[in-house]
């Protein structure tokens, strides 16, 4: 947890339909993310992100980098083309299999998710509910179109993967889709990167990129659009191996999460927090290495600064299961619209390398030097949208200071992913003053620091406008400092303001990164 919690516990007040608008305000407001390409009226799902968004979502893909590429050595990266030829989707089960329920209006044509439907009429949580069932639910509650009441057509199935053609020749050779999961890259290019990186199992191969997907009814913002970037990794493991994990330290076994299983949701029963080592006992999660991934998600998640109340493990029914997978755990947020999947993490079992073996005709299989036998490896998959992400954690951090018509936004943003992390300003712009903040701030922009430079507005709301901008530390030059070198540093969420040296100020900032 990092040192702005007591914030975070202020902004709870919050109701909960208000925050999400908020957010969105606020977003549009500082022009952090827009509705892509708005002076033409785009279609729905498709997002710009302006300067302060750019930043951020970069700070986000660095930090996971960082956290598990280079500062790993079982787990390279990779950076795979997003459009791929319709074998390759074929292969996967995409093409087959990546569907979502449409439901048709007989009297308007109105197309909607079936599920959406009928969680928005009845209330419930569809979650993990098959097709047959939520038909049963339409007809059970003689549910009709949302827009005119017309009777609804029998739920089927819609594709979400977008198709174009390569080239003047449109048929099937030339057919091709944009990726729907970063995934496929790293399955259909695994034997390469194996060699190249000379990994032996395991090992990981790690990916941030753009994935995109026609929903039905993009909605909630950026938490379900229709081009949004992923991080994944696929994490490939000896199938004999999958309980032999020596990363799954004892403290991470003793850590306690809220597991939601599929016993507990079959039988309405709470969510429970449960150690690792009595969810693997208990065989509630199926391996250790399962076990390692969902730990070190949540880790890091939380030291981004995500409360850890608002998180949750919640398995996958066996309705639920994507074709690909024999056990997904979604790491959940508590959203305003209620607990959804935040990310997710699945068995993928050899699903992958075998499809793409037996299309392709290659070998994918992985030489076991110790044993010298050939292997299919099991692979276990953390994947992170990197705009959900993003907004749940603007949610998250979302607070007001002061009450009715004078209260003022904050973001209580980490530094270490907040897009500005430090704002310098001169007192006034005469005297000398500006020059000096101006000699500071470059200074520090040289040294690589996320800096920026205001003098526009009295000071109020010069640390106003960085408060929104979730800017942790304001440093202001003022008369004083032309006389005896120091400056006033202030810390966003108390409040407090400390008098440090100018040439204190670089290290003193380093210390809070
Ligand atoms: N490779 C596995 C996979 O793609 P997924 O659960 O379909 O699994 C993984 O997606 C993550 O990608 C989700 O947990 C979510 O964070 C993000 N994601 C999926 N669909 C999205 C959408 N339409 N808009 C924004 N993010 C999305």
């Amino acid at each position: 947890m990092h040192e702005f919690s007591v914030i975070q516990v202020a902004k709870k007040q919050e109701t909960d339909a208000e925050l999400a608008n908020k957010v969105i305000n606020l977003c549009q407001r500082r022009g952090i993310i827009v509705q892509s390409c708005e002076i033409y009226g785009s279609h729905a799902g498709f997002f710009d992100y302006g300067p302060l968004g750019a930043q951020l979502k970069r700070n986000l893909e660095n930090n996971w980098w960082n956290a598990f590429v280079t500062g790993r050595e079982d787990v390279v990266g990779v950076d795979g083309a997003i459009v791929s030829p319709r074998a390759l989707w074929k292969a996967s089960g995409h093409l087959d299999s990546f569907n979502d329920p449409l439901v048709e209006c007989k009297k308007c044509g109105l197309r909607s998710r079936a599920d959406h439907l009928v969680e928005d009429e009845l209330k419930i949580n569809v979650d993990g509910l098959s097709t047959a069932h939520l038909q049963e639910l339409v007809h059970e509650h003689k549910l009709k179109c949302p827009k005119c009441k017309g009777e609804l057509l029998p739920i089927r199935t819609f594709n979400l993967m977008f198709k174009t053609h390569v080239g003047a020749t449109a048929d099937e050779a030339t057919e091709v889709y944009l990726r729907p999961e970063t995934a496929q890259l790293i399955f259909a290019n695994y034997k390469l990167v194996q060699f190249v990186s000379r990994k032996q199992l395991p090992f990981g191969i790690a990916q941030i990129g753009k994935a995109f997907r026609n929903e039905i009814a993009p909605r909630n913002f950026v938490f379900r659009c229709r081009e949004f970037s992923q991080m994944e990794i696929e994490y490939f493991i000896h199938p004999a191996k999958l309980d032999d994990c020596p990363l799954l330290s004892a403290d991470l076994l003793d850590t306690k999460m809220v597991l939601f299983t599929q016993e507990n949701q079959e039988k309405k029963a709470e969510p429970k927090k449960t150690s690792l080592r009595d969810a693997l006992d208990k065989k509630i999660i199926g391996t250790r290495w399962h076990a390692y991934w969902l730990a070190a998600s949540h880790e890091w998640l939380v030291s981004l600064g995500l409360s850890a109340l608002k998180l949750r493990l919640r398995q996958h029914t066996k309705d639920e299961l994507s074709h690909y997978s024999s056990e997904t755990w979604d790491v959940e947020y508590e959203y305003p619209w209620g607990w959804k999947e935040l990310m997710g993490i699945a068995n993928r079992t050899d699903f992958d390398l075998k499809q793409h073996a037996k299309a392709s005709g290659k070998d994918l299989s992985y030489h076991d030097q110790a044993t010298n036998e050939k292997v299919v490896p099991f692979v276990i998959e953390p994947s992170l949208g990197v705009d959900r992400l993003l907004f749940t954690l603007l949610m998250d951090a979302y607070c007001e200071k002061g009450e009715g018509g004078e209260a003022k936004t904050l973001l209580s943003l980490s530094p270490k992913i907040a897009p500005v992390f430090v704002s310098v300003f001169p007192l006034m712009k005469k005297d000398g003053l500006a020059e000096k903040a101006r000699d500071i701030f470059l200074d520090l922009k040289q040294q690589g620091f996320a800096a920026e430079y205001d003098e526009g507005g009295s000071i109020g709301r010069r640390y106003a406008r960085a408060d929104e901008a979730g800017t942790p530390y304001c440093i202001t030059i003022d008369y004083d400092s032309l006389k005896d070198d120091t400056v006033t540093l202030r810390e966003r969420d108390s409040g407090k303001q400390e008098r440090i040296g100018l040439k204190d100020v670089a290290c003193a900032l380093h210390k809070k990164l």
